[in-house]
């Protein structure tokens, strides 16, 4: 279990090989013990395996990426709220993202995409004055537990979210209700190659004891 939480990369390279239905409906039937807030299971899944969709959610994931990657080279930390950006129009629209941020949609043998159900979140900060956090905690461990079982069945994949500045084109592409969101467009396939090794900061330089403020938790 440990040795696969610490190796369960993004995977954004994949073989020609298929993933078959029955494979995949084994990663989904474990995957939906994921929690959610109050249990209500929010989660809906479109399997796509059309080419000609895939090649669409890669149209749809391109505007999104240019302004990630330009706002990447201007210094910024692309697509934060807090911090506007000072790239233009212009510049974003002239950016080419890497092929790595395209190339999974198009070539992967199944891509998901994977809605959530606003009916039936559970959003206790909306009355803050920030952004939203809580609604996503009722999807993402799903899309997680995706990942884990695709990794148990020898497949790879990852959680791509490029798509979402076109939420409402996506929605009419693949007929999705008024009242679901997109959360993640999520590619699968056998990995080219294995990574052993992630980055991750070490424990104590984001866990403290007691206070936000306290001493680095070291165990
Ligand atoms: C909320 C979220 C959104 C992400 N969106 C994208 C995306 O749109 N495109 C992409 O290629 N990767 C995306 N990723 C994957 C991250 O880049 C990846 O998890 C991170 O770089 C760590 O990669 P590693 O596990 O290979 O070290 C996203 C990950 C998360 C959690």
């Amino acid at each position: 279990m440990y040795d696969v939480m610490r190796t369960t990369a993004a995977v954004r390279e994949f073989t020609g090989d298929p993933l078959p239905d029955n494979v995949l409906d084994r990663i989904l039937d474990n995957a939906r013990f994921a929690p959610s807030g109050g249990n209500r299971q929010g989660v809906r899944v479109i399997v796509i395996r059309d080419g000609r969709t895939r090649s669409a959610l890669t149209d749809l994931a391109l505007p999104g990426a240019r302004r990630y990657i330009a706002q990447l080279a201007n210094g910024e930390s692309p697509w934060n709220p807090l911090q506007p950006s000072a790239v233009d129009v212009t510049t974003i629209q002239a950016t080419e993202p890497p092929p790595q941020m395209s190339a999974p949609l198009r070539e992967a043998p199944v891509v998901l995409v994977i809605c959530l159900d606003l009916a039936v979140v559970a959003a206790t900060d909306q009355e803050l004055d920030r952004i939203g956090v809580i609604s996503g905690a009722s999807v993402y461990p799903f899309v997680w537990n995706v990942l884990l079982a695709a990794r148990n069945e020898g497949y790879g994949g990852v959680l791509t979210t490029m798509v979402v500045p076109e939420e409402p084109r996506v929605k009419q592409l693949l007929g999705v209700p008024e009242s679901y969101a997109i959360a993640a467009v999520v590619p699968l396939g056998k990995p080219t190659h294995e990574v052993t090794k992630l980055r991750r900061r070490p424990v104590a330089q984001f866990v403290t004891r007691e206070r936000f403020d306290g001493a680095p938790f070291h165990g």
